[in-house]
């Protein structure tokens, strides 16, 4: 896999990779991280668990990869690994995943998600092991009005999501447990960037929360 250390891209493999999930007591994959804050955030709140910030585009990461590689005793974090690749072309290398996160897809990300791209979710699985759990935060703001990438998606309500989007989920493995508006604390808690490109306005929720598990 490829590697992002800040201006440099390392290749990374299979046994470095698996010497590094045997440290950890779980691995956090949180794909299309964008600039990595959420990554390094959690990264930094549990120290025991790898985190791999993955995304396609590899320059956003360059920043918090830089942070993450100073030595731990001025603020970096050995648990942090960006890795450049895409959602649909994971690296083979990736294995063990215990967590799942995907904070605002956009693009074939919010595709995939959504369940148009049923390769990706279910590629997405095969990475992860059984009782792995599942977050995806939806920034309503893609039907508002509509991109591209939604589809014949109408925009998704708790409701709706558990009733259209869960057979998706389950087709690939991932069972849908709950599905919910955040507020604007809740998103503020989990560290993205996209905070600030969100409504403060309390009358329409601008996030839906998605979360689930593999069975095992
Ligand atoms: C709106 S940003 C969200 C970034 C971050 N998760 C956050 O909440 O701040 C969406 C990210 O998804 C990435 N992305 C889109 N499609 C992707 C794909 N197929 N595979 C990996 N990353 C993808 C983009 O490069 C971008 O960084």
């Amino acid at each position: 896999m490829r590697r992002v250390t800040g201006k440099q891209v390392v290749e990374v493999g299979a046994a470095e990779f698996d010497a590094m999930v045997e440290r950890h007591d779980g691995v956090v994959l949180d794909v299309g991280t964008g600039d990595g804050k959420h990554a390094f955030h959690l990264a930094r709140e549990r120290p025991g668990e790898l985190v791999v910030a993955l995304d396609a585009a590899k320059d956003n990461m360059r920043k918090v990869a830089t942070k993450a590689a100073a030595n731990p005793k001025k603020g970096g974090l050995p648990n942090l690994l960006c890795v450049w690749a895409a959602a649909e072309r994971l690296p083979a290398e990736l294995r063990g995943v215990t967590e799942l996160h995907v904070l605002m897809p956009w693009g074939s990300l919010l595709r995939g998600v959504l369940g148009s791209d049923p390769a990706m979710l279910s590629g997405l699985a095969g990475v992860c092991v059984p009782g792995a759990k599942l977050l995806i935060t939806l920034n309503l703001h893609a039907w508002r009005p509509p991109v591209p990438e939604v589809g014949e998606h109408p925009e998704p309500t708790p409701e709706s999501a558990l009733v259209d989007l869960a057979p998706r989920f389950a087709a690939a493995g991932w069972r849908l447990d709950d599905a919910r508006y955040l507020d604007a604390e809740a998103v503020a808690a989990l560290s993205t960037s996209w905070t600030r490109r969100l409504n403060s306005s309390r009358e329409r929720f601008d996030v839906l929360e998605l979360t689930g598990v593999i069975p095992s």
